[in-house]
């Protein structure tokens, strides 16, 4: 014969005990819904029977306990009349349920507004009711006035047959029930969204670039004067970026004399063959410290940073940047961006072109186009589409182009062709998590995180 291990291991039990409630089976350790099987797989095989058993019992609800605490309405009543008759508005416990039952029991009489206690009710001694409660002799008409509650508890026995009798557990084969549903084991799970950026990071690795590190907290100056965004650009202002309160500004005299090269450019040009903004530049707003509004801040500092010996160089991040949004379901105010720049020197628009179809078709996305756009920063700039197969719609990825010179020549004092963009992955996240809604990127709902699958670029 065969059984499963379980069923087994509790007929093992019931053999020597004869009878077994399951209660007693769950106390000694066996999870409920297993013995409720075992019970049922040993009455398949004959080997024991379940004996169900009904009891009624009564409990004392809240209110029989305040009773029993406070007396019985209708007794709390007797004790107000014993000083004599008193008006309704004089009765001072809740008199609906007091004078309803006294009356039904003959204790009192009402005559013109007036309560008084009857020739039987002037002989009351005890509270009935509490005795009654007490001594926990329960009758229907407590069930009714909800003093007692009425539960009826099943006794479930396994009892062993004859069969079972004959049986020896020597003879049982364990069965194994190889198609079971397991327990799904409780280990961590990358978030859906984190796994996406860290793939998205492993292909700018394997196509040889490198990773870079920047600070969150970061100068006007290598956000924004840097990159050739005028002072008085929208960008600056404090409905799109947030500003630092402290340190309210940066010391920029670790950047020497590239401050006054980003000035002349922005005042007249410098050397670059630029007209420049034609403003009076301020170093005191460039020193201004923001949360970064975008990676390419980062890209910026690597390009300071850069020497000619590095050419040519491949860099990206993929990391935070914040903007002054009001947060809704497709506006955050803390996104990831991932951000790249390609320096070297024989460098065009068709190897920009060439890596971002690379990056984008290692993500999944086989349809790529560049629609021209403005940043103030590149030349030419454009914005790059994806096609979302699924959704049939071109989705927009994020920014890109050549930085100009009035951008390039006072970072690196060399001369060297820059190709540079940022892109929003938020959107791949989404997919890859199916949310409607851009806050499910960033939230820990546990039960998400385990049901959504492993997001595959190949899907
Ligand atoms: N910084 C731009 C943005 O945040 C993207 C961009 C990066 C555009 C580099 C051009 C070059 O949208």
């Amino acid at each position: 014969m065969k059984l499963s291990q379980q069923a087994k291991k509790v007929f093992e039990r019931l053999k020597s005990a004869k009878h077994l409630r399951f209660q007693e089976l769950e106390e000694e350790g066996l999870d409920q819904s297993m013995v409720a099987r075992s019970a049922k797989e040993l009455e398949e095989k004959d080997l024991a029977e379940i004996e169900t058993e009904e009891e009624v019992a009564y409990e004392l609800t809240k209110k029989g306990r305040s009773v029993i605490r406070e007396g019985s309405p209708e007794y709390r009543l007797v004790e107000i009349l014993e000083d004599g008759p008193k008006e309704f508005s004089e009765i001072n416990i809740p008199a609906d349920v007091a004078v309803g039952k006294a009356r039904e029991r003959g204790w009192i009489e009402i005559d013109d507004g007036e309560v008084r206690l009857s020739d039987e009710g002037g002989l009351i001694e005890e509270d009935e009711l509490v005795q009654q409660l007490k001594n926990e002799n329960f009758g229907a008409d407590h069930v009714e006035r909800g003093l007692v509650e009425r539960i009826t508890e099943t006794t479930r026995t396994l009892k062993l047959m004859r069969k079972g009798e004959q049986v020896k557990v020597d003879n049982i084969e364990e069965e194994f029930n190889v198609e079971a549903d397991a327990e799904p084991p409780g280990i961590g799970k990358k978030h859906f969204y984190r796994h996406v950026m860290d793939e998205a990071k492993d292909v700018w690795l394997e196509m040889g670039f490198q990773e870079m590190e920047g600070d969150y907290v970061v100068s006007g100056l290598t956000c924004f004067d840097a990159l050739y965004i005028a002072q008085d650009h929208p960008a600056r202002d404090l409905q799109d970026t947030f500003f630092v309160e402290d340190p309210k500004a940066s010391d920029l005299n670790e950047f020497g004399d590239m401050v006054d090269k980003i000035r002349q450019t922005h005042e007249d040009g410098w050397k670059t063959g630029s007209k420049g903004w034609q403003y009076d530049w301020s170093e005191k707003e460039a020193a201004r410290n923001v949360l970064r509004t975008h990676t390419t801040e980062t890209s910026v500092q690597k390009l300071i940073e850069l020497e000619e010996d590095d050419l040519p160089g491949k860099y990206f991040i993929i990391s935070r940047a914040f903007r002054n949004e009001t947060v809704d379901r497709t506006h955050l105010a803390d996104f990831d961006q991932a951000e790249g720049i390609v320096v070297g020197k024989d460098l065009n628009f068709a190897h920009l072109k060439g890596y971002l179809t690379e990056f984008f078709e290692r993500m999944g996305y086989d349809r790529f186009r560049l629609v021209p756009t403005y940043y103030p920063y590149t030349e030419m700039s454009v914005e790059i589409q994806v096609y979302d197969e699924d959704e049939g719609e071109w989705l927009g990825m994020g920014g890109s182009g050549l930085f100009r010179p009035e951008v390039v020549e006072p970072l690196l004092g060399f001369e060297a062709t820059v190709l540079a963009w940022g892109l929003g992955i938020a959107r791949i996240g989404m997919g890859a998590g199916e949310l409607e809604d851009i806050r499910g990127l960033y939230s820990n709902d546990k039960e998400k995180i385990y049901e959504t699958p492993l997001w595959n670029p190949e899907r």
